[in-house]
């Protein structure tokens, strides 16, 4: 079962840091603790984490704050020997923590959807996760398989509703198997729904130093129920005048994001078109193997973990990246309200990748665990500040 660890980030720093109040040198205060559910999952879940944990580690060092970490076990190899997928009382636990870090779920082994569907949108649920951040932001134009694009030219955000949509689970399939089937899936919007996560992705666009564009990406022109995001969409707006409404069709805006993805700078989506746009964001900026996302209930507890899925085939082989899960370790930092050791990450990723220390992301280009310590060392020497 679950077995708990701790990371003693001692509170004597590296060289290259300050002192931090917090840790109380000389003061006797006690460190910062953050504590966080590990779900390592399926497939290269495991291998990816332990590297996400690895930098978590290094930056913790510096800073001089406490990560301790309950891992669990749930995913398809502990399905298959107990047919628990997600027990209640682990949920509970997990919401008295501060953050989950998830590697990857979904196994071959398992009926298609079925522990996604359990352990992630279960905890998406339980916990009202409705916000799904994605930054999408080229670090070399080598990554980016787009003619004659920068890095200047693909640095956005996509706000993802996370918790309604198709994904809801209203529907079903009358008279399965037979000619006369029936399969109905319906989209559900909550004004509720809509409206807070519109106002977050205003206050995202607000906090970034761009150019203050909030793009809302819809197919209000052929499903008539979407009007609700475009009412909502207006109304929020005028509480933000800085802010420029922009407005693209989900049809449109993938031709966008491929043809000048210069113009993006926010993005707010239903869930469905989220999940479809957040992949072509994750090609544009080097592919899977980089793009991070938080599933954010803000002020409350949240989940952070790679885009990508659980790679069955490269399970077990060392080959993985395990940049995304580095990248979602820094995205938990912020919400934990570790910002500088979360810009230490980011500085050491962006650093190994400009300067060609990495210079492929593809799977296999390099040994997972040889990434995390490229990756760790950087941060250990400040690269990239
Ligand atoms: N959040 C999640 O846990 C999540 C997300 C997507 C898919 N899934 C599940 O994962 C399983 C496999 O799904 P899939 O094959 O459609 O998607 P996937 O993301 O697992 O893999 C697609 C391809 O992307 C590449 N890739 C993915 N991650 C990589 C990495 N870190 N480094 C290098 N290359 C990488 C591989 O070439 C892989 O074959 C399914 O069960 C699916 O339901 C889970």
């Amino acid at each position: 079962m679950a077995k708990a660890a701790t990371s003693k980030a001692p509170a004597k720093a590296a060289a290259t840091a300050k002192p931090s109040k917090a840790t109380g040198k000389g003061g006797g205060k006690a460190p910062r603790t953050h504590r966080i559910a590990v779900l390592p999952g399926d497939g290269i879940g495991e291998e990816v984490v332990r590297e996400g944990l690895k930098v978590l580690d290094a930056v913790a060092e510096i800073d001089g704050f406490l990560v301790e970490r309950k891992v669990y076990p749930y995913g398809a190899d502990h399905y298959l020997a107990t047919k628990e997928a997600m027990p209640a009382a682990a949920l509970e636990e997990m919401g008295r923590m501060d953050a989950i870090f998830l590697g990857a779920i979904g196994d071959p082994r398992v009926e298609t959807g079925f522990l996604e569907r359990q352990i992630i949108w279960g905890v998406r649920q339980t916990f009202d996760l409705f916000v799904n951040l994605r930054p999408i932001r080229l670090y070399h134009e080598a990554l980016c398989p787009l003619k004659d694009k920068k890095p200047a030219d693909v640095d956005m955000v996509v706000v993802r509703e996370n918790t309604e949509d198709a994904y809801a689970g209203l529907g079903g399939i009358h008279r399965k198997g037979t000619p006369h089937e029936v399969a109905i899936a319906e989209m559900i919007y909550t004004r509720q729904g809509v409206e807070r996560v519109i106002r977050y992705a205003y206050e995202v666009c607000k906090k970034r130093n761009k150019k203050r564009r909030l793009t809302l990406v819809d197919k209000a022109n052929a499903i008539r129920a979407q009007d609700i995001w475009t009412r909502t969409f207006a109304e929020v707006g005028k509480e933000y005048p800085e802010i420029e409404q922009d407005h693209a069709y989900i049809d449109a805006a993938c031709m966008w994001m491929v043809k000048s993805p210069e113009w993006f700078d926010t993005l707010v989506t239903p869930n469905l078109f989220g999940d479809i746009i957040t992949d072509i964001g994750a090609m544009i900026q080097g592919g899977l193997g980089i793009a991070a996302s938080g599933n954010i209930h803000p002020g409350k507890i949240s989940m952070f973990e790679p885009i990508h899925g659980s790679a069955p085939k490269y399970r077990g082989q060392n080959s993985a990246n395990p940049i995304a899960a580095i990248e979602a370790a820094r995205m938990m930092l912020e919400h934990l309200g570790e910002a500088k050791a979360a810009r230490r990450i980011e500085n050491a990723v962006r650093h190994v990748i400009e300067t060609g220390r990495i210079r492929s992301l593809k799977a296999g280009a390099y040994k997972c665990d040889e990434v995390g310590d490229i990756v760790r060392d950087a941060v250990k020497a400040g690269a990239g500040a």
